[in-house]
């Protein structure tokens, strides 16, 4: 986690590397800091949470520079305090640094300083080992003592270093945590993502795994691992600074879930011509592949692991295949049964999500073909993938992913049904039902977002509940634990989600009067029995909102509440049933005063396992 940024140029450092912290407050916000390099020695600045703290602590005229590095920090060793924020220091004090990622050998590393140096450490942290090891590695070069500092460290990481006596550079080093640099004329950045320095550059260099870069001015020089020098193309970044700011909503959290329309809209229409044809462009699959694959899996965190749950639907049902979806921490762990028979699918909003990339490199390194399915083009995850279906959904800057969601699963959507034709499981007719079906998606969405009120109102009687529960049937299921997700982690209130007809072998004892319980029945096909679950549920005196396809009149007079969504298919439901969940969610953090965009112990891009 964390976010660093680097910025070399003439003068006012610290205004570019404000604005840069704040575009990646997203990555962590619990501390942050900035260096500078002043009158021959390094001034630090630090403060406890986000960069509206850390500017109170910096408005003096004579703090800023031509040169500086600064931090949003996610705490993994050692909590949130002055201290423990990033940058740290050296023993001397004249050499600072940055640094995303974990160091798994600190601990040796610590003790080695200690026995053979005598250094005092300050912080609880990893990171101050890196800047104490550059430290006394140090004899006028930065670049040479980052380059023998990195060779004693293991783990994962993204560095920036600055020294007093080179107030003209930053070093800085990748391996396996994202770090990108903007290239102005006269001035240069580093940062860990494009959005912080897209206000000023749009040219990029994206940096590869084991790349150090020294930076200054008017030059950013690439050195692979072996010290030799290597050209890098320039990535030019199209998409707008406007994109990734609130445009009139109070949170970028409502402001995504309105772009879902368009977001999948997008996603489709670039991909399917009018007579229905899917062209995937960056995917090579062949029907000689596809025949070769003997089984599917898919693996991601959080919300697109729900993704994948659904993908597991659509890929059985469309193309016939077998398909395993797993939580990525979980998958390496137990021995899978990946060869070069398998089709392995990462899903991921950042593409830098740790677990996600580690299980997707032991994937690869057993043979398995890898295809991601990524929002943040030119991500990690993208990189090391043989196939890329990017979900186009523009930024997603709310650390609670809705339009990400929705246009994963139009990705799952688009890919099983291709997978389906060139394997020829799914027949042209129902191919063709459920491509209509998707094109019409985009407009229903809207009218549910059209009649958000309703939801509105529910959350505004209900936002002081403690337990709030979901159950369905089906893809229902999955609508349920992603609704579940976004409850609890922007408006921290207990909640579970649980397969509708497993409830009474256990889980029921839970349900009391105190209990509101989101009752899915948007499947045709099991609506009956979720009626029945409904009454179990109604019987031990949980208030029930029902969600249903327009016209199921039947469960309004079962539950207390219905949330009516618009007909479709029952194979696309589950790009409708979540807006609702989406939409009450955002009501209760704002009814109960948390913090939406950024809710406490998250960030946004979890790079660490
Ligand atoms: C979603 O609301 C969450 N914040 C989280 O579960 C997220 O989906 C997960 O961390 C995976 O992130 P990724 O899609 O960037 O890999």
């Amino acid at each position: 986690m964390c976010g660093i940024v680097g910025y070399v140029g003439s003068k006012n450092a610290k205004e570019k590397i404000i604005s840069g912290l704040k575009s990646l407050e997203y990555r962590g916000y619990d501390s942050a800091g900035i260096a500078i390099p002043i009158n021959g020695s390094v001034d630090v600045r630090k403060c406890v949470g986000g960069i509206d703290n850390l500017e109170k602590i910096i408005d003096d005229i004579n703090y800023d520079g031509a040169v500086g590095i600064g931090h949003t920090r996610w705490a993994t060793h050692g909590a949130p305090s002055v201290i423990n924020a990033h940058p740290h220091i050296n023993a001397s004090g004249d050499i600072a640094v940055v640094h995303n990622g974990i160091i798994e050998n600190y601990t040796e590393i610590k003790e080695w300083l200690v026995d053979s140096y005598g250094i005092e450490f300050k912080s609880e942290t990893d990171t101050e080992v890196i800047a104490h090891l550059i430290g006394v590695y140090y004899d006028g070069d930065l670049h040479e003592a980052v380059n023998r500092a990195v060779k004693k460290m293991r783990g994962a990481y993204a560095i920036a270093a600055i020294a007093a006596n080179e107030p003209d550079k930053i070093v800085a080093v990748r391996k396996d945590a994202p770090l990108v640099a903007g290239l102005g004329k006269g001035f240069n950045f580093v940062a860990s993502d494009i959005p912080a320095v897209l206000k000023y550059v749009r040219e990029i260099y994206l940096i590869e795994n084991n790349e150090t870069l020294v930076i200054t001015k008017d030059d950013v020089k690439i050195f692979d691992k072996d010290g030799k020098t290597v050209k890098r193309d320039v990535f030019h970044v199209t998409w707008d600074v406007d994109a990734a700011e609130k445009g009139g909503y109070e949170h970028f959290m409502i402001k995504e879930i309105h772009e879902q329309p368009d977001g999948i809209k997008d996603t489709l229409n670039k991909r399917v011509d009018k007579d229905g044809n899917i062209m995937l462009d960056d995917i090579k699959l062949t029907a000689e592949d596809v025949a070769g694959f003997n089984r599917v899996y898919i693996v991601a965190c959080g919300t697109a692991y729900h993704a994948g749950l659904i993908g597991k639907y659509t890929i059985e049902k469309f193309a016939g295949i077998p398909v395993e979806v797993d939580v990525a921490s979980e998958f390496r762990y137990r021995d899978p049964f990946v060869d070069d028979k398998t089709l392995f699918i990462a899903i991921s909003q950042s593409g830098e999500t740790l677990d996600t990339l580690a299980a997707l490199r032991e994937a690869k390194s057993k043979g398995a073909r890898i295809l991601s399915v990524v929002n943040v083009v030119g991500s990690s995850v993208a990189r090391e993938s043989d196939d890329v279906f990017y979900t186009w959904a523009g930024p997603e800057i709310s650390v609670a992913s809705t339009k990400a969601y929705t246009t994963q699963l139009a990705c799952m959507y688009l890919l099983s049904l291709y997978i389906g034709k060139l394997n020829g499981h799914i027949s042209d007719n129902y191919y063709n039902e459920i491509i209509d079906a998707l094109r019409d998606i985009p407009e229903k969405v809207q009218e549910i977002l059209d009649r958000k009120s309703v939801v509105e109102k529910l959350a505004n009687t209900f936002y002081k509940k403690e337990k709030i529960f979901f159950v369905g049937r089906g893809t229902d299921t999955v609508a349920s634990k992603e609704g579940s997700l976004k409850l609890k982690e922007i408006s921290y209130i207990n909640s579970f989600a649980i397969a509708a007809g497993e409830l009474k072998h256990g889980t029921i004892a839970l349900i009391d009067e105190e209990t509101l319980l989101f009752a899915l029945a948007t499947q045709d096909r099991l609506f009956e029995k979720m009626v029945s679950n409904v009454e179990e549920i109604k019987a031990r005196g949980a208030r029930v909102i029902a969600i249903a396809k327009e016209g199921n009149e039947q469960i309004a007079e079962k539950s207390d509440e219905v949330i009516f969504i618009p007909q479709a298919i029952d194979e696309v439901m589950p790009l409708l049933a979540i807006v609702p969940l989406q939409l009450f969610a955002y009501y209760v953090s704002k009814n109960r005063g948390c913090n939406v965009d950024k809710p406490k112990n998250l960030a946004k891009s979890v790079t660490v396992e």
